[in-house]
């Protein structure tokens, strides 16, 4: 892999903590397939992420000292999800900056980024406090309906061949593999702490179901906008250059139309991400990227 991993887990947490540092330098323009659209697609979800991983850290470090969640297990799962998130900002704003160097201004979309997450959990939090809903829960509640969006888009990474298939460079390959192995492992964390905070009652289940139906409508018309902005720079925003990535995102069975029966089992009031038991599948793709300990 065209990458350094550094696996750490002082944490003591059930999942570790791998520093990566990949070369982003030779990737190509059109690393998707080859196609301009399904790539562009890519990185306009790769330019949500600096800002939007860097809103779970921040979202969860503000509660972590609440005496609720003073145990010592679910601490340490913390630590290590923010190392985790930590590591994917990180590596997904080397990956940004490389397609910034083909004149893609993939940094002005991690900044639209930032201010739309500010302006959501700010409006979002003065609308809902006189019903006693605070800026804590809203962020942390966002960051549950998040966590279960990539989670979910991960699992399907990891388990269709077809999309696999897409990932023509090998770094590409190797960045989202790794991403999608530890969205998975550390999928229950920011869950447990909202429930450990806020429980399972009425109000923690309204909340974190408003988040799922804004999070969801929010990230299809960032997602969908960016591509679109990035097809332009190329001259390539027209029915012709777009029907395949069209067809393969959103067509019947495409890849995230299949995603939409997983994406509303949030909805359920006993949801819980571990539901979906997904330890096999990591077992397997730990060893496929050599992260199993030698
Ligand atoms: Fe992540
Ligand atoms: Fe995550």
């Amino acid at each position: 892999m065209n990458a350094k991993v550094n696996i750490s887990n002082r944490a003591g947490a059930s999942f570790p903590v791998r520093r990566m540092d990949f070369e982003f330098g030779e990737v190509p323009r059109y690393w998707a397939n080859g196609d301009a659209a399904l790539t562009h697609f890519m990185t306009a979800l790769s330019a949500l992420f600096p800002e939007g991983e860097q809103f779970f850290v921040n979202s969860t470090r503000a509660v972590r000292n609440d005496p609720k969640l003073a145990d010592p297990r679910l601490q340490r799962e913390i630590s290590a999800f923010i190392g985790q998130e930590a590591m994917h900002s990180k590596e997904h704003l080397a990956f940004n900056a490389s397609a910034q160097a083909y004149g893609y201004n993939v940094r002005k979309m991690e900044a639209q980024t930032g201010r739309l997450i500010n302006r959501t959990i700010g409006v979002t939090s003065k609308l809902l406090k006189p019903f006693g809903f605070t800026k804590e829960m809203i962020s942390l509640t966002g960051t549950c309906a998040l966590e279960h969006f990539t989670s979910t888009i991960a699992e399907e990474l990891l388990s269709n061949p077809d999309i696999q298939a897409m990932f023509m460079d090998e770094t590409m390959y190797h960045l989202w593999m790794w991403h999608a192995v530890e969205e998975n492992e550390h999928k229950a964390v920011a869950f447990d702490v909202y429930e450990s905070m806020y429980g399972q009652g009425a109000k923690a289940y309204f909340m974190r179901s408003l988040a799922l139906v804004i999070a969801m409508g929010l990230i299809f018309i960032t997602q969908s906008y960016f591509t679109a902005k990035l097809l332009q720079v190329d001259g390539k925003l027209t029915w012709r250059d777009t029907k395949y990535m069209l067809k393969f995102m959103y067509g019947y069975k495409g890849f995230m139309t299949r995603q939409i029966p997983t994406l509303l089992s949030f909805l359920r009031p006993k949801f819980h991400p571990n539901d979906d038991d997904t330890t096999e599948l990591l077992n397997k793709w730990r060893a496929e990227l050599g992260f199993n300990p030698s």
